[in-house]
């Protein structure tokens, strides 16, 4: 008898511009022959997990989420302990309670269980900080949230086995990436208008110089042979920016807005920096 294949695992927190719907579409584009896979704006990592490769390096600029990552690699079953405490105990005052801990005040792995329970409870699963870098978004309104999947944590936690995961600002996988690596860019995008607030996930901004300096990384890693690809939204600036490069148009649903309204279907678009 053979044993069945442990179940491939799905991002266990809820991420702005998560790539969860977009796996299919983007399957064409990822080249299957790669060596280490790069993934410099983790987030949830739906491309991370989607692709299960043996070697990756993931990378944030946001500490808790790196955090969150190394603890869920290096001792998933001390993450499930604490997240069942807090599963247990949640509550409205429970809630704000956790929100008010300062995280550098608690150990790694407490840590890691704070940002997933408050990650599966608060308001439309968002990730704010105030200017001080405090986490900041009100309690969601579900009536039983899931908050600790002990089977998808431990198909993550076995998924991570083979990253290397740092807390590093985008273009430090200048330093890592060798000719035959595969590259995935998903940052925050250029806004489409105005109002839109998508760029502001932490204290850091990401605006029109670190757009411009995200270019320069991919057309120095095609320089170089590191194979890239890049999401973005659809507007003039990107195709300006990319204008050198093949580029394809991806439908999406806007996931994450308060106004259901607003939910309907954009387009985004998906940069490589090589040829056909
Ligand atoms: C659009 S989200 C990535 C979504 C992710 N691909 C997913 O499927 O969930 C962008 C991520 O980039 C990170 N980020 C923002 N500025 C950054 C920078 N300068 N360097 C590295 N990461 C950054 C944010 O913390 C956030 O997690």
């Amino acid at each position: 008898m053979t044993t069945p294949p442990a179940a491939k695992a799905t991002p266990f927190l809820k991420w702005a511009g998560g790539k969860g719907r977009l796996l299919a579409q983007y399957a064409p584009y990822f080249p299957r022959d790669a060596g280490t896979y790069y993934e410099p704006f983790c987030g949830g990592g739906a491309v991370f997990f989607a692709r299960a490769p043996e070697r990756a390096v993931l990378a944030d600029i946001n500490p808790e989420l790196v955090n969150v990552y190394t603890c869920v690699r290096d001792d998933v079953e001390g993450v499930i302990a604490r997240l069942r405490e807090h599963a247990a105990q949640h509550n409205s005052t429970y809630y704000y309670t956790v929100r008010a801990q300062q995280p550098g005040d608690l150990a790694l792995v407490a840590r890691a269980a704070r940002l997933i329970y408050l990650n599966h409870t608060c308001f439309n699963g968002l990730y704010r900080e105030n200017a001080r870098g405090e986490f900041n978004v009100p309690l969601g309104r579900y009536t039983n949230p899931a908050i600790c999947d002990v089977a998808n944590l431990r198909a993550a936690c076995r998924a991570l086995q083979g990253a290397a995961i740092l807390h590093a600002p985008f273009d430090h996988v200048l330093e890592r990436a060798l000719p035959g690596d595969l590259v995935y860019f998903d940052p925050p995008y250029v806004p489409l208008s105005a109002t839109s607030r998508f760029t502001s996930y932490s204290r850091h901004t990401f605006g029109p110089a670190e757009q411009t300096h995200l270019r320069d990384v991919f057309v120095e890693l095609a320089r170089r042979g590191v194979r890239a690809l890049l999401s973005n939204s659809d507007c003039a600036v990107t195709r300006d920016l990319y204008r050198d490069f093949p580029i394809v148009t991806i439908t999406a649903a806007r996931a994450i807005n308060a106004r259901a309204d607003r939910r309907g279907k954009i387009s985004e678009i998906l940069v490589r920096n090589w040829p056909t």
